[in-house]
C-alpha cells in the first residue's frame, strides 16, 4: 500500500457547512478533536479523530492541534489588475474607477508589469486561506494569460477571463467587439478546463459594453460548455442611472443581461447594493448568483446589501473581496463585514458563525457551480484546506484560550485571525502555501 492510499490523518478541530445554514438549523459539523482523512487529494473521512483513527488505523496522523481547519476560501469577486490600488479610500465608484482603477489597468498592457503583478495577486489570494477565486481578467489578453499562468503555477482554483469593454472607460482599455471574440476564443482554448483553471466570461459592466459586446459574450457562452459569467450590477446610483440611459429599452439593469441570456448557473454578478424587487426575484428563479463584497460597498460608498432580501427571495449569495475597491484579500475579514454591516441595519439578520462560514466557503462553490467538488468536507471532496492557527501572544490566541463552544471559536476566528494566522493551506491534499 503507498502513502497516499493509506492516507493522512489530519489531527485538529475542525469546521464546515455541508448544508445551508441559511435554511436549516444546525449546518454547522464542528469536531473538536476532529480527524479529516485526506486519500488521493480528496476527503475519505471528516468526523471524530478517535473514531477515524479506529477505522484508519494504516493512515498516517499529523497532529495539528493548536489550530483549526477549515475548508478553503472561495473568492467570488476579484480584479488581479487593482492589486496596487487598494487603499484609495474616499470615493465613488465612477470617480475612483477613473481616477483609481482605471490608470493601473491601463499599465496592464505591459506584459512584465502584467504578469509581476499577476503573481502577486495569487500570492495575496493564498497567503489569506483562498483556494478557489473568481477573478476580472484585464483588458488585455497576454495580462490575462499571465493571471491564467500565475494561478496555475501556484496551484490554486482560478476562474478568470479578458475584461470585455468598448465604451466609457478610457481608450487603451477599448476592445472591439471582433477583437474581444477572438481575443476571448483563443483564451478559452488555451485554459478553459486545464487542471484547475476555468474561463469566464467577463464583461466589466452594461455602463462600457455596447450591445454588440454584450451579444460577443452570448456567443461565446453557446459556443464553449462550462464557461462561467461574471459582472458588475446595480453597484451606485449614478451607474445605474447611465445603465438605463445608455439601455431606453431596459426596463432595469437585470434586464440588458438577460436580453442576452446572461445569467443562470455558474454567472456571478457583483454588488447589487441596489435592486428593484423584481430583479431579486428574476435573479432567484435563473439561478444567478450574486456576489456580496462588504468591504467594498463600504469603502466605496455603494450601500448597505440586502441580504435578508436575497436570502428570503433564494437568491444564491457569496462573498467576495472586490480587491482592489475593497480593503484586501481576507475571505475572513469580509465575512466579518458581512456581519458588522447587517449588524447596523435596523431590522438587520444578526449572522452567526455558522453563517459566516458558509458565505465564506460553500455558498461560493455552489455561486460557481463546483459545489459537487469543493466547499465542504464532504466525503469524496476535493481535500482543498486552509489550516488557521494563531501565533502565540496573538489577541486570537489569549481569546482561543477562553472559548467555551466550538461556535465561539469560529466567531473569533473571523473576528480577529488575519494572514498571520494562515499556517498552511491545501489543494486536492497537495500543500500549496505554508
Ligand atoms: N464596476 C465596474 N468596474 C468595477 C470595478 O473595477 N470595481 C467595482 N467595485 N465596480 C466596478
Ligand atoms: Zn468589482
Amino acid at each position: 500500500m503507498s502513502a497516499s492510499d493509506r492516507g493522512e490523518l489530519l489531527r485538529a478541530p475542525l469546521f464546515h457547512t455541508p448544508r445551508n445554514p441559511f435554511l436549516v438549523d444546525r449546518a454547522l459539523e464542528c469536531h473538536w478533536d476532529g480527524g479529516l482523512l485526506i486519500r488521493d487529494g480528496r476527503v475519505a473521512a471528516a468526523g471524530d479523530f478517535g473514531t477515524t483513527r479506529t477505522a484508519n488505523p494504516e493512515a498516517t496522523v499529523v497532529d495539528l492541534r493548536g489550530g483549526f481547519l477549515l475548508p478553503g476560501l472561495i473568492d467570488t469577486h476579484t480584479h488581479f489588475p487593482q492589486l496596487r490600488v487598494l487603499g484609495g479610500l474616499g470615493r465613488s465608484l465612477l470617480d475612483w474607477l477613473e481616477a483609481c482603477a482605471l490608470p493601473e489597468e491601463a499599465r496592464m498592457s505591459g506584459e512584465a508589469y502584467a504578469g509581476e503583478t499577476a503573481r502577486a495577486f495569487v500570492h495575496g489570494l493564498v497567503s489569506h486561506g483562498t483556494t478557489t477565486a473568481l477573478v476580472f481578467g484585464a483588458h488585455f489578453a497576454a495580462a490575462t494569460a499571465a493571471l491564467f499562468e500565475a494561478g496555475r503555477a501556484s496551484g490554486l482554483r482560478i476562474a478568470s477571463g479578458l475584461v470585455m469593454s468598448d465604451r466609457r472607460l478610457r481608450p487603451e482599455l477599448h476592445q472591439t467587439p471582433e477583437s474581444a471574440y477572438r481575443d476571448s476564443s483563443d483564451l478559452i482554448r488555451c485554459f478553459h478546463g486545464r487542471g484547475r483553471l476555468l474561463y469566464a466570461v467577463t464583461p466589466r459592466f452594461a455602463f462600457s459594453a455596447s450591445e454588440a459586446m454584450l451579444e460577443v459574450c452570448q456567443t461565446l457562452r453557446r459556443e464553449h460548455a462550462g464557461l462561467r459569467f461574471q459582472t458588475h450590477i446595480n453597484e451606485n446610483p449614478q451607474e445605474i442611472a447611465d445603465v438605463a440611459k445608455l439601455f431606453p429599452w431596459a426596463t432595469d439593469y437585470l434586464a440588458v443581461y438577460e436580453r442576452f441570456g446572461l445569467g443562470g448557473r455558474g454567472a456571478v454578478m457583483a454588488h447589487n447594493v441596489h435592486p428593484t424587487e423584481a430583479e431579486i426575484g428574476r435573479l432567484a428563479a435563473s439561478g444567478t448568483a450574486v456576489s456580496h463584497c462588504p468591504c467594498s460597498n463600504a469603502a466605496l460608498g455603494s450601500g448597505i446589501f440586502a441580504l435578508q432580501r436575497h436570502v428570503k427571495a433564494g437568491v444564491r449569495v457569496a462573498l467576495g473581496t472586490d480587491v482592489g475597491g475593497g480593503t484586501g484579500f481576507g475571505m475572513l475579514k469580509e465575512a466579518l463585514q458581512a456581519y458588522l454591516l447587517q449588524r447596523v441595519v435596523s431590522e438587520g439578520p444578526k449572522l452567526n458563525a455558522a453563517q459566516l462560514l458558509y458565505l465564506a466557503t460553500r455558498a461560493g462553490a455552489e455561486a460557481l457551480g463546483l459545489e459537487e467538488d469543493i466547499g465542504d468536507f464532504q466525503s469524496g471532496k476535493a481535500a482543498d484546506i486552509v489550516y488557521i492557527r494563531p501565533p502565540a501572544k496573538t489577541p486570537l490566541a489569549a481569546v482561543l484560550e477562553r472559548t467555551e463552544t466550538p461556535e465561539q471559536a469560529l466567531a473569533a476566528i473571523f473576528t480577529l485571525a488575519g494572514a498571520e494566522c494562515i499556517q498552511q493551506v491545501r489543494v486536492e491534499g497537495s500543500v500549496v502555501y505554508e
